[in-house]
């Protein structure tokens, strides 16, 4: 009896495959480094979505507009993905594809603004989604530089196989219920460390250890206390994350040398103490590594790093979700009674 369903095929899809034997990660038909760091978020998420990219593009702007004027409904709470799932499970159940990942997009921005004790940011409905989110959050245009390394994030966590997140809204997709109640479970699975949530933990790691020297005895003794390494280890993959390689490219265009040498070293280290740990199990890094770093480096704060992941990966799940409903099944597993039998 497996616990955490590990192998099981849940779905026939053509949206994305994760195979993690060889490293490769197939997005709609084209390879992961062919994708990202090559088109655009929207020529991107048109392969998912389906249409003509400049009616996505239009379709996102337009929805940017209207979901800035919901952004008083945000909860004033202190962790983003809360404030997420409070804003996004208030939208109409007529919301559309576009109009969700574009207002998941502008909520995330619009939360890290307020909390700063900032005035969110006017979308600009005909720039690019990247560009103009970054925009959002910065407060001013972004470098392009940044705006590129930003949207190579966006395209390469767009989709990644039956993720929890993306197992979540298929379920709830299945009983037949509307698109937003689908989206909204799936930023609750995200929200979790074992998930999403591990970007903004693998920097405040990198921060704690300083420099490369003290990446041994650091990660040993989280290792002593029984704590994970965060941005280590993979459910499916048994090599390195694809996503960490494409990662890693981009931020070597961005000025950060010196966090991408600590990463670069810490990874090492943690790999081999993790290799020391668990001879029999691949423990290497997973895409939130470099996630942390890339993020980081483009003007995005820690503490929103998983809603910008959950704003890219809305395209994922609104994808899965139709999938889903054309299959008409409800999916309804079974489990093993292990309790008591009254007499
Ligand atoms: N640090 C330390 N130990 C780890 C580890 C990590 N990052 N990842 C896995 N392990 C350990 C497990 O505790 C387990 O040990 P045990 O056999 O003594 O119980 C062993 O390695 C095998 O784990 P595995 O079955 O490969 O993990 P999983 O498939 O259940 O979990 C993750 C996969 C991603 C949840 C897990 O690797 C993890 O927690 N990573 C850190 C969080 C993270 O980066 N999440 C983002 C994922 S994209």
């Amino acid at each position: 009896m497996t616990n955490g369903l590990d192998g099981i095929v849940a779905a026939e899809t053509r949206l994305s495959d994760v195979d993690g034997e060889r490293g490769r990660l197939i997005l709609a038909g084209f390879d992961l480094e062919r994708l990202a760091g090559h088109r655009s978020f929207e020529a991107a998420a048109t392969l998912f979505l389906g249409g003509e990219e400049a009616e996505l593009r239009a379709a996102l702007g337009r929805g940017r507009v209207r979901a800035f004027t919901r952004v008083a409904q945000i909860p004033d709470v202190p962790d983003a993905m809360d404030a997420l799932r409070g804003a996004t499970a208030q939208l109409p159940e007529e919301t559309t594809p576009a109009e969700l990942v574009a207002a998941v997009g502008v909520f995330a921005a619009a939360w890290a603004r307020r909390r700063a004790g900032l005035a969110p940011v006017s979308p600009d409905a005909h720039a690019g989604h990247a560009a103009d989110l970054l925009r959002a959050l910065r407060g001013a245009p972004a470098p392009a530089a940044d705006v590129a390394a930003f949207e190579t994030y966006l395209v390469s966590v767009i989709d990644h196989g039956m993720n929890a997140s993306t197992f979540a809204a298929r379920v709830v997709a299945s009983t037949g219920s509307d698109l937003v109640s689908a989206v909204t479970a799936a930023i609750g699975a995200l929200k979790g460390p074992l998930h999403g949530g591990a970007p903004g933990p693998v920097l405040d790691m990198l921060d704690a250890i300083g420099d490369a020297g003290g990446a041994e005895a650091w990660l040993r003794a989280e290792l002593a206390a029984g704590r994970r390494i965060m941005g280590m280890g993979h459910r499916v993959y048994r090599v390195r994350d694809p996503r960490a390689a494409v990662l890693e490219q981009a931020i070597e265009k961005l000025a950060v040398t010196p966090r991408l040498a600590l990463a670069r070293a810490v990874e090492k280290t943690a790999e081999r103490l993790l290799a020391e740990r668990h001879p029999g199990r691949a423990l290497r890094a997973n895409v939130e590594f470099y996630t942390s770093v890339l993020l980081d480096a483009v003007g995005v704060p820690r503490s929103l790093f998983a809603a910008i992941f959950a704003s890219a990966r809305t395209v994922g799940w609104c994808a899965h979700v139709d999938e889903q409903r054309r299959t008409g099944r409800l999916i309804r597993p079974m489990s093993r009674y292990v309790g008591a039998v009254p007499a």
